[in-house]
């Protein structure tokens, strides 16, 4: 059913909520951003208690809006912001406070828009025999893409690239699933396909190539294997982290980086903690962590495990800091539950999706209460935020 009416605020995940003259709320979907107050027309569908739809023409735009800097933007699943243009933190900012306000009322926190020069270093690419591109929105065809404003330029110049490399055969065919990635400064271009073989760009085309892909932060350098996980904006990562961990400057024994990675946060904190123990689930990440904190001179136990199954009851001391960056599902509950335990003097939580992000630090406050909460646009023109919350123990 068709419905005409005026957007009242923004949600988490950059729904718009509106009202239906009974009442009932409405839940609207646009592609490319909505600004609250602004008039528009959608197709509904209605729930027992609620309608969703999607915004099929605006009535009346938000001045800020602007036109968007991709030619796919449309069509593409990649991306939800482009109109919002230069105004994208003021919209990141209401989603933020919407799902905050909900989920944790009442809790100060500080919110750190993306700032312009933020690009991805990584993006994943779909090959269906005869293009490539990016997933279109909502579904798994397939949106043909030759450039990506929202990557890095090496990143983007190197999409005819791959996919001429593709259709020439030069590149095994038979994979689906591509990732283009570059170190920090943004230069070297690697494809990887879904089986981890990795090739290295070069003027004259794509070379066979097992080095790792290598991040300059001043006189950090972290490298990482293709294909692994890395922060997707690393310059912006950094400063950005760097900026929250230098405030908060916490200093002791035993850091314990839980879903350490190749090491981003323990050598981010640097020699602020004696020692360092990394548990990693992702084994080649463990080796290459390892590496990477020999090289820092910050020597560093590297445990390949489950990081539920390796953590005990009571871990740590007052002296010590435990910092968890689990993947987007959050800390699985029985984690949770050794983690009310911890003796730990503080612990760092560190989430990419909002919602169980809240819901865990939901599940350790019984022990642990939150110091200090910051959302960080690490995802700029997405939806997603990234939040870190320093905690104490609640009997401090
Ligand atoms: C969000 S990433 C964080 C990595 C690192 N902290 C960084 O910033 O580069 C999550 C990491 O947890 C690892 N991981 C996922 N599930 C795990 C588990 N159950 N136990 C141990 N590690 C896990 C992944 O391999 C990945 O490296």
């Amino acid at each position: 059913m068709s419905w005409r009416g005026v957007v009242e605020r923004l949600t988490w995940g950059g729904l718009g909520l509106a009202s239906a003259e009974d009442g009932r709320r409405i839940l609207l979907r646009a592609p490319l951003a909505l600004f609250p107050g602004e008039e528009v027309e959608a197709e509904l569908r209605w729930k027992p208690r609620h309608a969703e739809g999607t915004v099929t023409r605006w009535i009346r735009e938000d001045a800020r809006r602007t036109k968007a800097a991709c030619p796919v933007a449309q069509a593409c699943g990649g991306c939800d912001l482009w109109e919002a243009g230069a105004h994208e933190g003021e919209l990141k900012s209401l989603m933020v406070a919407d799902l905050l306000g909900r989920q944790l009322p009442n809790q100060a926190y500080t919110f750190h828009p993306a700032p312009p020069s933020a690009r991805r270093h990584r993006i994943q690419l779909h090959w269906d025999g005869a293009a490539l591109g990016y997933h279109r929105r909502g579904s798994h065809a397939l949106v043909a893409v030759t450039k990506c404003p929202a990557a890095a330029d090496p990143l983007s110049q190197a999409i005819p690239r791959l996919t001429d490399a593709l259709e020439a055969r030069i590149l095994p065919g038979k994979s689906q699933r591509w990732e283009l990635v570059t170190g920090t400064p943004a230069g070297e271009v690697r494809a990887v396909n879904e089986n981890g073989q990795a090739w290295l760009l070069n003027p004259d085309g794509w070379h066979k190539d097992a080095n790792p892909v290598t991040h300059r932060f001043g006189d950090l350098r972290i490298s990482q294997d293709a294909g692994a996980f890395f922060q997707v904006s690393p310059e912006w990562a950094h400063e950005a982290f760097s900026t929250v961990l230098d405030g908060w400057n916490l200093r002791g024994e035993t850091l314990y980086d839980l879903f350490g990675g190749v090491g981003f946060f323990s050598a981010l904190l640097g020699d602020r903690f004696h020692k360092r123990m990394l548990v990693e689930g992702f084994e080649p990440a463990v080796e290459r962590a390892l590496a990477n904190m020999l090289a820092l001179d910050l020597p560093t136990e590297c445990v390949a495990s489950d990081v539920t199954a390796w953590c005990p009851e009571n871990l740590g001391t007052p002296a010590d800091l435990i910092l968890l960056d689990p993947p987007r599902a959050g800390l699985d509950e029985a984690l949770a539950l050794k983690l009310l335990t911890a003796q730990a003097g503080h612990l760092i939580l560190i989430g990419c999706d909002g919602a169980p992000f809240c819901r865990d630090l939901q599940r350790l406050a019984p022990a642990w209460e939150i110091q200090e909460l910051h959302a960080l646009d690490l995802f700029p023109r997405t939806a997603h935020a990234e939040f870190i919350a320093l905690l104490r123990p609640r009997n401090h």
